[in-house]
């Protein structure tokens, strides 16, 4: 009897985490978005391309290359779009995810493609705070 109950509860259980799932997916659609690169957002959005480039973001990770620390991986998470997450890996083979680039606020660009509704408008103060969150960081 108590084991039959259990069973029943198990799997209501799992039926409520079917259906979560499924919402799931369904809310956020560019969760299975890939990074592309600064070279692809270049392409389409030159002007603010131009002013980006001129900004500190641009150049975070020439910083560690100035401190001979560009492999440390200690540092390549906020120096760096992506690292750890499927995003920049080494200068070979991600040269357009170093530094803090478009995707680093704006999220993985692969399903956007002009399509507003599949990118981050305005990216919310927390994800400034995955970086900028820590005082004693350096
Ligand atoms: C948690 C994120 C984070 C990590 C990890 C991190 N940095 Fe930074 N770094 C930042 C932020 C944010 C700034 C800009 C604001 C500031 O200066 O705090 C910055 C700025 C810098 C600067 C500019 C000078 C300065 O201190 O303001 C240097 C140089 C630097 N980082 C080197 C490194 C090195 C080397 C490592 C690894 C040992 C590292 N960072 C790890 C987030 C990080
Ligand atoms: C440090 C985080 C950050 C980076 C890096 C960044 N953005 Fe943004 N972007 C924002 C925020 C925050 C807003 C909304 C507030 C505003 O308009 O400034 C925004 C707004 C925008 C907008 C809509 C408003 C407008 O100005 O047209 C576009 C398009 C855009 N960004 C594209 C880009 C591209 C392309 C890059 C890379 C070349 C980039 N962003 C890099 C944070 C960032
Ligand atoms: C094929 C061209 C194209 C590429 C490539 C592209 N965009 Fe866009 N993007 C557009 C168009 C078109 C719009 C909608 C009109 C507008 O707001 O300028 C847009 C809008 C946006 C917006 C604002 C969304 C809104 O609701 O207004 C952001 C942010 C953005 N793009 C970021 C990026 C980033 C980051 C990349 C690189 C990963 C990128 N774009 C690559 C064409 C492109
Ligand atoms: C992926 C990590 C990362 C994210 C996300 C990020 N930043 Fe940064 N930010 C940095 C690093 C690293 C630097 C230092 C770059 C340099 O000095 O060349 C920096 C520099 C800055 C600076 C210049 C500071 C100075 O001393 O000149 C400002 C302002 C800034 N960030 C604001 C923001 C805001 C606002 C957001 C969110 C919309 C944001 N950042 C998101 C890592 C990040």
């Amino acid at each position: 009897m108590y084991g039959f109950r259990r069973t029943i509860i198990v799997m209501a259980l799992l039926a409520v985490g079917a259906t979560s799932v499924i919402f799931a997916q369904q809310s956020t659609p560019a969760s299975t978005a890939t990074y592309v690169g600064v070279t692809n957002c270049k392409m389409c959005h030159s002007d603010v391309f131009t002013s980006w480039s001129k900004k500190p973001h641009a150049h975070a990770f020439d910083l560690l290359v100035a401190m001979k620390q560009d492999k440390n991986e200690k540092c390549l998470p906020c120096h760096t779009t992506g690292y750890g997450a499927g995003g920049f890996t080494d200068v070979t083979k991600t040269p357009a995810l170093e530094g803090v680039t478009c995707e680093a606020c704006h999220g993985p660009g692969s399903d956007h493609n002009g399509d507003p509704n599949k990118i981050t408008k305005t990216p919310s103060s927390a994800v400034c705070a995955k970086c900028h969150l820590k005082a004693d960081i350096h």
